[in-house]
């Protein structure tokens, strides 16, 4: 076994290449120095005694909304703070809470710890209504300048009453201002007109990275992250790179891969951080190409994994059957042979069989989520085409990852367990 300490590290500073926002958070982002004059512009009338205006935020998951936010209004509030101006931010993250009222039940609660400080109960019980009014009491008790922001809003769906009521209440003696991020641009779309122009006076959209700026954020995340590491010109992070730890393409392909995928700075980070840790475990003394492409592969198996684990019944179904088909070596099992052994699954599992068509839809969503592969041929002259399916993972990892759901699991141990045994 290992021992603690004494051991040789890479690292110097190990939180700095942690992708979570409690662990670490950058104290600049040059990269949306545009998008955070905006947002700079859209609160400014607080520092000259008038009202913030509302601002709508809106980007793909990854792009430093959060972060930028954050950092955006703390200057603010040291900014009031400084000059004894009655100011506050309250931030409620809205991940999970699939209604208004939930929202409106942790904004109030978030107010009151504002003025009370922390420990204050989640209120329940009350009425949308009662509750948007205690809202509108609490605020009128902190009075000045309130700036709600209400982060990963797109959580509500269509449920949007406190967006429709909170821009157009008007608390006394209060300039309110409430910035809305979402990360789901249909959520903005979907907006009732009404609620989009009065909560977006000013919008605000955070497009993808691209590999170059996740370069350079790379490049000042490990520096200062690990050891010998460092920037010596800030307005270039990555050219600037000075390094003894970090390979010249280690930056590069991390960066290449997260710009393919989505250009989240989060993955991209979650990548660099894992390759890092990679070549640290091994007690090696430099992070190489080949460390991140190991982490690169780890981190899709576990997304893999995870997205068989998560999926639903019919889908599972679907992809059981391509299973089979590899365990009793069939090759590329075309739509119909699948939907037959199918059948045959849902007679085992007692379970209502769907039609060959959506049931090939199930197999295309696979195909689109990398699960599957699928090949389209045709069957010969005037027959039409057909389409084709292989698996793209492990058959293992599918029956790993599918044999600890109660609606399968005993299926795939006394089913198809055994035939791959053979
Ligand atoms: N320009 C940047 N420089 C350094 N780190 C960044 C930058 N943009 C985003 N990050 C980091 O990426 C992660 C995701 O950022 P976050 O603000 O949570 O994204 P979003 O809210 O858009 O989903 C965080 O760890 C954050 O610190
Ligand atoms: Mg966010």
């Amino acid at each position: 076994m290992r021992t603690f300490g004494d051991e040789d590290t890479i690292f110097a500073d190990m939180d700095r290449l942690n992708p979570n926002t409690k662990t670490y958070q950058p104290e600049t982002l040059p990269e949306r120095e545009s998008e955070l004059d905006q947002l700079h512009s859209a609160l400014r009338p607080a520092t000259m005694g008038s009202t913030p205006l509302n601002v709508f935020v809106y980007g793909p998951t990854g792009q430093g909304k959060t972060v930028g936010i954050s950092l955006k209004t703390s200057q603010l509030q040291a900014f009031a703070d400084e000059k004894d101006m009655d100011l506050n931010v309250v931030h409620v993250r809205c991940k999970g809470m699939d209604k208004s009222y939930h929202v409106m039940t942790h904004l109030l609660k978030s107010l009151r710890e504002k003025r009370l400080g922390p420990g204050e109960e989640l209120p329940s019980g009350y009425q949308k209504k009662t509750l948007l009014a205690m809202i509108i009491d609490e605020l009128e008790e902190i009075g000045g300048t309130v700036v709600v922001i209400l982060d990963e809003i797109d959580a509500i769906g269509s449920n949007d009453y406190i967006l429709y009521e909170l821009p157009r209440a008007e608390p006394d003696g209060v300039r309110l201002s409430i910035i809305g991020i979402t990360n789901d641009l249909q959520f903005r779309e979907g907006l009732d007109a009404d609620v989009r122009s009065s909560l977006g006076e000013d919008e605000i959209e955070f497009a993808p990275y691209d590999a170059n700026q996740l370069r350079d954020i790379l490049a000042r995340r490990a520096a200062g992250a690990l050891r010998d590491t460092v920037v010596t010109d800030p307005d270039n992070p990555f050219d600037s790179l000075e390094s003894d730890v970090v390979a010249d393409d280690a930056i590069p392909l991390a960066s290449a891969y997260a710009a393919q995928d989505s250009g989240d700075a989060r993955e991209a980070i979650k990548l660099m951080f894992r390759a890092c840790r990679f070549a640290d475990d091994a007690g090696e003394s430099t992070v190489a190409a080949k460390h991140v492409k190991e982490a690169h592969e780890y981190l899709e198996q576990a997304a893999v994994e995870r997205g068989i684990q998560s999926l639903p019944l019919q889908r599972a179904l679907a992809l059981l059957t391509v299973t089979q088909a590899t365990i009793t070596g069939t090759k590329s099992p075309e739509t119909t042979d699948l939907h037959d052994i199918y059948q045959v699954f849902c007679e085992d599992l007692d379970a209502a069989a769907i039609s060959e068509r959506r049931f090939r839809d199930k197999l295309n969503d696979l195909a689109d989520s990398g699960i599957l592969t699928k090949e389209t041929r045709g069957r010969g002259q005037g027959l039409g085409k057909t389409n084709r399916y292989e698996l793209d993972v492990k058959v293992e990892t599918v029956l790993d990852n599918l044999e600890s759901d109660s609606r399968l699991g005993s299926f795939i141990t006394e089913t198809l367990r055994p035939r791959t045994k053979s």
